[in-house]
């Protein structure tokens, strides 16, 4: 009997040792996914844009248009005479700060 007593109790010992070991393991990942890279301009371009803009950003890009002009066409969309259409990313729940990201990534890459 005293040794069953005994042996829950290390097994209980165990598992909070476990737990705090998982605990201490686990933890700082959150924190350093969102402190290195809140948002991947380069991943997000490559799912979303990459298709109408080229891999480097050579179609439909006009570099001369100001910064605010390019993050609002991001944000807002944009109808050319031909489709297709520049869709709208704020509608999608894309932020100006995501947009200007993405922009500043389209400038970076394209010749
Ligand atoms: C379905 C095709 C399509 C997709 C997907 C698309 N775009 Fe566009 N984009 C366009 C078209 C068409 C235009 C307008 C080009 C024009 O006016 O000649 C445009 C215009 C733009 C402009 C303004 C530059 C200019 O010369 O007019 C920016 C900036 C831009 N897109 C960024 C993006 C970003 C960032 C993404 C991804 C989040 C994206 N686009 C996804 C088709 C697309």
């Amino acid at each position: 009997m005293r040794f069953t007593i005994t042996r829950l109790m290390s097994l209980a010992v165990a598992a909070v040792g476990l737990s705090l070991f998982a605990v201490l393991l686990l933890a700082p990942v959150p924190a350093r996914a969102t402190a290195e890279d809140p948002f991947d301009a380069a991943g997000s371009y490559k799912t979303k844009c990459v298709a109408c803009h080229g891999a480097a950003a050579d179609k439909r890009f006009d570099k001369t248009l100001t910064d605010d002009q390019l993050i609002e066409f991001v944000m807002k969309g944009k109808k050319p005479e031909k489709p297709p259409n520049m869709p709208a990313y704020g509608e999608k729940g894309v932020t100006a700060e995501q947009a200007k990201s993405l922009v500043d990534y389209m400038k970076s890459i394209k010749q």
